[in-house]
């Protein structure tokens, strides 16, 4: 009885942790199967981002000019308004409604691609439903292809959005992925190089 009690308290003290750290915005959650992989010269990589006020684009860029990738902006048909209230009311209702905001152009020759890395704001401590769009598509399968996700915040909810798109695309070999803030590009090239996908 006493060993039980023991064990129990145990496990409850590592669930504990286990818990605390996957709140902890500087932690490392365990959501990728490969922290990293050989790197392969020939590898077609392409870069998805979704972008409001071009934080994320800027990250997505330094990421192609590191690798070489091709760059696609997820653009949803009815744009996003260019107030910032008035932004965030549109996004927490799809939100909360779970709506999948209809979008613009599709990627060429998506299956020739390799590696895809996908990345976003954090919106309402989520990746943007737009994100969702994308990554549900019919037109894309993402399985067996190698999925890494990116993002831009203010503050919160880095590692939540990261799993958010590791969450949207089952099936992928996912590898770690990376966050910063505004437009700070500062430690992308050591994250692609860490990951093997730059030599
Ligand atoms: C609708 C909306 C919701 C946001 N929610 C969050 C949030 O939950 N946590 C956070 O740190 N930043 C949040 N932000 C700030 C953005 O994530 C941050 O400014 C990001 O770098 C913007 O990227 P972009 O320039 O590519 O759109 C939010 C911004 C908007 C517009």
């Amino acid at each position: 009885m006493k060993h039980r009690l023991l064990f129990i308290a145990s496990l409850s003290a590592v669930l504990f942790t286990l818990a605390a750290c996957s709140k902890d915005e500087g932690s490392d959650t365990p959501l990728y199967q490969h922290d990293t992989i050989e790197y392969d010269a020939s590898r077609k990589i392409l870069v998805a981002y979704f972008s409001w006020s071009g934080n994320t684009q800027h990250l997505a860029q330094a990421i192609a000019d590191a690798t070489g990738a091709d760059l696609f902006r997820i653009e949803t048909v009815n744009p996003y308004p260019t107030n910032y209230n008035e932004c965030t009311e549109v996004a927490r209702e799809e939100l909360d409604n779970g709506i999948r905001p209809e979008l613009n152009g599709t990627v060429e020759d998506f299956d020739g691609y390799d590696v895809v890395f996908v990345g976003c704001p954090v919106w309402w401590h989520t990746a943007p439903m737009a994100v969702w769009s994308f990554l549900e598509s019919p037109e894309y399968d993402f399985s067996d292809k190698i999925v890494v996700p990116f993002c831009t915040y203010a503050s919160t909810y880095r590692e939540e959005t990261l799993a958010r798109i590791v969450e949207l695309t089952p099936g992928a070999i996912h590898l770690r992925g990376f966050g910063t803030t505004g437009r700070n590009t500062a430690g992308v090239e050591d994250w692609l190089r860490t990951i093997r996908i730059i030599p």
